[in-house]
C-alpha cells in the first residue's frame, strides 16, 4: 500500500505524526508533505524535528514541489490523508484551487477516483467551513473530524490521538489495535 500523507497548519499536528509512525511500523509506503504553517505549529505542539518525521516516511516533498511524482495521476497511490486539515486547505480543495503540492495531490486523488480523507480541526465551524465540507462530501471525500470518543476510557493524550488515527486506518481497511471497539468495551464491562 502506498499513501499520501499531508500535515497542514491546524492544531493537532500530533495526529499526522502518530499516523506516520503507525504507517511506518506497518511498512506502508508514505509520501509525506508538511505545509509551511504546519512546520510552525509543530514547534509549539510536538518535540520531534521535521527531519525526524521525514525519516519515518518513504518519500517526502515540500509543499512547493509541484513537479513531484504525486502531482500526476499517472503515479498510482491508494489514496491520501490530510491530518490535521486546516480550514484553508479544506477550502482550497473544495474550490479546486491546486496552488501547492498538498492541494494538487488532493485534486489528483479525487480526479482519479481514489480515497481522500480529511481530518479537520477547527471549532466552532462557520457557515463557509460547513458549506465546504458538504461540497467535499458530495464529491466523495471522507470528512473525519479530529473528535476522539470517550467510551473506551482514554487515560492519556496518546489514547485520544490513537482513537482518531485508528478511525483513519479503518478508512483504508488497515487493521490496528489502537483503541478498543465498542463491542469489546461492552464485553469487558458486561453491559
Ligand atoms: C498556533 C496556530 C494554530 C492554528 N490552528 C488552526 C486550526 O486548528 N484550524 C485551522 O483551520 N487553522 C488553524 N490555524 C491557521 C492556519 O495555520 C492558517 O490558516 C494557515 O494558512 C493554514 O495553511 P496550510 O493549510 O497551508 O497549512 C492555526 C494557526 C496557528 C499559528
Amino acid at each position: 500500500m502506498n499513501l499520501i500523507l499531508a500535515i497542514t497548519g491546524a492544531s493537532g499536528v500530533i495526529y499526522g505524526k502518530k499516523l506516520l509512525e503507525v504507517l511506518n511500523e506497518k511498512n506502508i509506503q508514505t509520501n509525506l508533505i508538511i505545509s509551511s504553517a504546519a512546520k510552525k505549529i509543530m514547534k509549539f505542539e510536538i518535540d520531534d524535528s521535521i527531519e525526524e518525521l521525514k525519516k519515518k516516511s518513504t518519500e517526502n516533498y515540500g509543499p512547493d514541489e509541484l513537479d513531484a511524482p504525486i502531482s500526476s495521476g499517472s503515479v498510482p497511490t491508494d489514496g491520501m490523508v490530510i491530518a490535521p486539515c486546516s480550514m484553508k486547505t479544506l477550502s482550497s480543495i473544495s474550490n479546486g484551487i491546486s496552488d501547492n503540492l498538498i492541494t494538487r495531490a488532493a485534486d489528483v486523488t479525487l480526479k482519479e477516483g481514489r480515497k481522500l480523507v480529511l481530518v479537520p480541526r477547527e471549532t466552532p465551524l462557520n457557515y463557509i467551513h460547513l458549506k465546504n465540507m458538504i461540497n467535499l462530501s458530495q464529491a466523495g471525500v471522507i470528512i473525519l473530524p479530529a473528535t476522539p470518543a470517550f467510551y473506551h476510557s482514554p487515560k492519556s493524550t496518546d489514547d485520544l490521538v490513537k482513537f482518531v488515527v485508528g478511525k483513519i486506518l479503518e478508512q483504508f481497511g488497515i487493521e490496528h489495535n489502537l483503541y478498543q471497539s465498542w463491542e469489546k468495551v461492552e464485553e469487558k464491562n458486561g453491559f
